[in-house]
């Protein structure tokens, strides 16, 4: 009886995405060979700590601390669940010198180097395949590069930090803390091994470069993306935000202004009545307009073990059946990227949401409204609470402005900055209509 060969694959790392691949593969041994028409077989995998505690279905004989070991097998596929940019880099690379297919989750290294990695893969003919680099178990990239690849995308928004949007609903929900909240999606096992990766925003951005390949068909540097993070916001932009009708969500939001690309990383007030405001926890969710198909929503879990595993095993099968059927780097041939200039963030319109913490005084509310007219900035509304319990107390007035530029936002927060009354730096968030 002849015997069908294998898919051999050689995994790059073994933590919590790492591990989670092996538990599906493991779970859905049969299922999975009847898919791709061949067994999938892991042969080696690539760790730092021999001796560190792995899932059961981890066997010690696949471990090894040295890539030599990994790549000098003759491998199908090469999944890379490393993190970070090298060794995960170079690794790849030979890789696909080597005509290996790769599968990875890797957004960091796809947004500074994913335009020549698909290159490399395109030159080698085999495929570079990365759904579970945006969103976790959500379908987002297969969405753009194929479902949605006969429409024009004209806007995107998503919430693509998994860690970000559980620490803000938890920290709005249980009037948690910020440090006690980031504890807790690291122990869950969403949080990058360097946390500030998500709660400063880049992991976002990165993920925003890499939906902007799809999406924009652009090549975009994610330095250059204006970037925020979520550590300012505190109980009272909550307890405001939900006064004035809106909830506190940590948006990645790319659109097209023309040949112009508008792109930018920052929490944003959301209004309750939006999808968006329900999309809590470890949840993502990414909203894509096509101009003939309108509005396309994607909700479910970004981040952790068995969703992450969802998506890269995917991607296993899917690069698998086509080197078996002798078709691989189809996909990865099809992503076509150029360059595109970026619109500077102060020239993106919005809504503001203001907040000034001030003595409580006469004539700061003057002060306040008279430097947001010298820039023409309009105020729609206005709240300001009763007085301190103690004089020395400060006061916080928010103001929502009218759809304005936000260069002539951030110029009269200047100058409102150097107002004597000021007791601490002025709070701006974007209202953004998702
Ligand atoms: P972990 O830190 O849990 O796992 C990393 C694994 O890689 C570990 O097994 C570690 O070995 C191994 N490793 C790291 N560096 C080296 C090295 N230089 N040499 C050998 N082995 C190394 O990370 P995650 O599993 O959470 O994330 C992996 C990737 O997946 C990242 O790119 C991340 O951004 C991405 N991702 C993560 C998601 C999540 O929910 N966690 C979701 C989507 C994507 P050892 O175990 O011995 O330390
Ligand atoms: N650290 C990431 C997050 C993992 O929290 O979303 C998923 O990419």
């Amino acid at each position: 009886m002849s015997r069908v060969a294998s898919v051999k694959i050689g995994l790059l790392g073994c933590g919590t995405v790492g591990g989670g691949v092996i538990r599906l593969i493991e779970r859905h041994r049969a299922y999975l060979a009847a898919k791709v028409g061949a067994p999938l077989e892991i042969v080696r995998v690539l760790v730092r700590e021999l001796d560190a505690p792995r899932v059961p279905e981890c066997r010690r004989e696949w471990l090894t601390t040295d890539p030599e070991q990994v790549l000098s097998e003759e491998l199908d596929v090469v999944v890379e669940v490393l993190g970070g940019e090298e060794p995960a880099g170079a690794l790849l690379r030979r890789a696909l010198a080597r005509g290996a297919s790769v599968v990875t989750a890797n957004k960091l290294l796809l947004a500074r180097q994913g335009p020549a990695l698909l290159g490399e893969a395109v030159e080698a003919g085999v495929d570079l395949a990365f759904e579970a680099s945006v969103g976790g178990g959500i379908p987002i990239v297969r969405t753009l590069r194929e479902a949605l690849t006969s429409d024009w995308v004209g806007s995107l928004h998503g919430i693509l930090n998994g860690t970000c949007n559980y620490i803000l609903t938890e920290m709005q929900r249980r009037r948690a803390g910020f440090e006690e909240m980031l504890a807790e999606a690291q122990a869950l096992g969403y949080a990058e091994a360097e946390p500030s990766l998500d709660v400063d925003g880049h992991d976002a951005a990165q993920k925003l470069v890499v939906l902007s390949m799809l999406a924009f068909g652009a090549k975009v540097d994610a330095a250059r993306v204006p970037t925020e993070g979520i550590r300012k916001i505190d109980q009272l932009d909550f307890h405001y935000a939900d006064r004035f009708g809106y909830t506190i969500k940590h948006l990645a939001i790319g659109r097209e202004h023309g040949e112009a690309l508008s792109l930018r990383v920052h929490p944003a007030l959301v209004a309750k009545s939006s999808v968006f405001a329900n999309i809590d926890g470890v949840l993502n969710g990414v909203r894509v307009i096509g101009e003939a198909l309108g509005p396309c929503l994607l909700v479910g879990r970004g981040a952790g073990e068995m969703p992450t595993a969802v998506s890269v095993v995917a991607d296993i099968v899917d690069v698998a059946r086509s080197r078996r059927e002798g078709e691989p780097g189809l996909a990865t041939r099809g992503i076509q990227l150029q360059e595109r200039p970026l619109l500077p963030l102060e020239d993106v319109e919005s809504r503001y949401y203001l907040r000034f913490d001030v003595e409580d005084r006469p004539g700061v509310l003057g002060g306040i409204a008279n430097g947001l007219a010298a820039e023409g900035v309009s105020i729609e509304q206005m709240v300001q609470d009763g007085r301190a319990r103690a004089l020395e107390q400060p006061v916080s007035v928010l103001i929502i402005t009218h759809v304005t530029r936000e260069g002539a936002v951030q110029r009269a927060l200047e100058a409102i900055s150097r107002q004597p009354f000021l007791r601490g730096p002025a709070r701006l968030l974007r209202i953004e209509d998702v």
